[in-house]
């Protein structure tokens, strides 16, 4: 797989400070990351999971924050990630990493894609954290939830899985599109971020429900942007698990 992995960035960066498992290992925030890894871990103990969607019930309450960093997290203990922008409509996590948009997942969906530009030269290798990789969005389709639903889509992931340990999986919100839950199907687990002090509890649960109504497998909820007025902004991170019985 390395060798057929591009090296290239499209173009050059800086990591967003966003991304506290990059900059700040030893942060208590970076330390959630790092139990959330450690809980993933245990919850694949009877059902592998390699494809982890992220999603929220609003725009901004920090989705791509959080799946970008536990990436990181999970890049750190010698996981080949593969980090896949599928808010195809507000793609954001490139930013995070400094890297551009030209070609990504859309133009590999379109058939926009030449023979000379396969799938792994399509997908960039992060030169800052080792074993971590990005598939970004690609250009906006005018028909994002087609395109996402399509059988195209699932082979490709399919495909995608054979190369790498493990899958996050960026999406957009999940109350107001379709677009996550349809991915969370072919999934093999979600987690819910909900931000401290904005989310909703009508919204965290239609969040829950309409995940519940395509049978994805919620592993999990991840509570960020907790305590606002206490310190620094890495303070803000955090997370909590519930299960179906609690
Ligand atoms: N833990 C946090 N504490 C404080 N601010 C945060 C935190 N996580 C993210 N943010 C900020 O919130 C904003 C939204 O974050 P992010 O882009 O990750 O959210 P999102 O849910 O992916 O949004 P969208 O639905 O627009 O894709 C950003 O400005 C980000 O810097
Ligand atoms: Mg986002």
């Amino acid at each position: 797989m390395e060798q057929v992995v591009s090296k290239k960035r499209v173009r050059k960066g800086e990591l967003s400070k966003n991304l506290i498992t990059y900059y700040d290992p030893k942060s208590p925030a970076a330390e959630a990351f790092r139990t959330l890894r450690t809980n993933i871990g245990f919850a694949s103990i009877d059902n592998e999971l390699k494809t982890i969607v992220f999603t929220s019930p609003e725009p901004t309450d920090g989705k791509s924050t959080v799946a970008s960093n536990f990436a990181i997290a999970m890049a750190k203990v010698n996981k080949k990630v593969l980090l896949m922008e599928c808010d195809l409509r507000k793609p954001r996590v490139h930013r995070n990493f400094g890297i551009g948009n030209d070609i990504g997942l859309t133009h590999i969906l379109a058939d926009m894609v030449f023979d000379d530009l396969s799938l792994l030269n399509i997908i960039k290798a992060i030169p800052e954290v080792e074993n971590l990789f990005v598939l970004t969005a690609g250009f906006t389709p005018p028909n994002p939830t087609e395109m996402l639903s399509s059988k195209k889509f699932k082979n490709l992931l399919d495909q995608i899985k054979k190369h790498f340990d493990i899958i996050v999986i960026d999406t957009p919100p999940v109350a107001q599109l379709t677009d996550a839950a349809i991915i969370s199907k072919f999934a093999d687990g979600v987690l819910l971020v909900l931000a401290s002090g904005e989310t909703s509890i009508q919204g965290a649960l239609s969040a829950k429900q309409a995940l519940t109504n395509v049978k994805a497998n919620i592993l999990g909820v991840v509570l960020t942007k907790i305590n606002k007025k206490s310190g620094s902004y890495y303070n803000y991170y955090n997370y909590e698990y519930y299960t179906e019985e609690e």
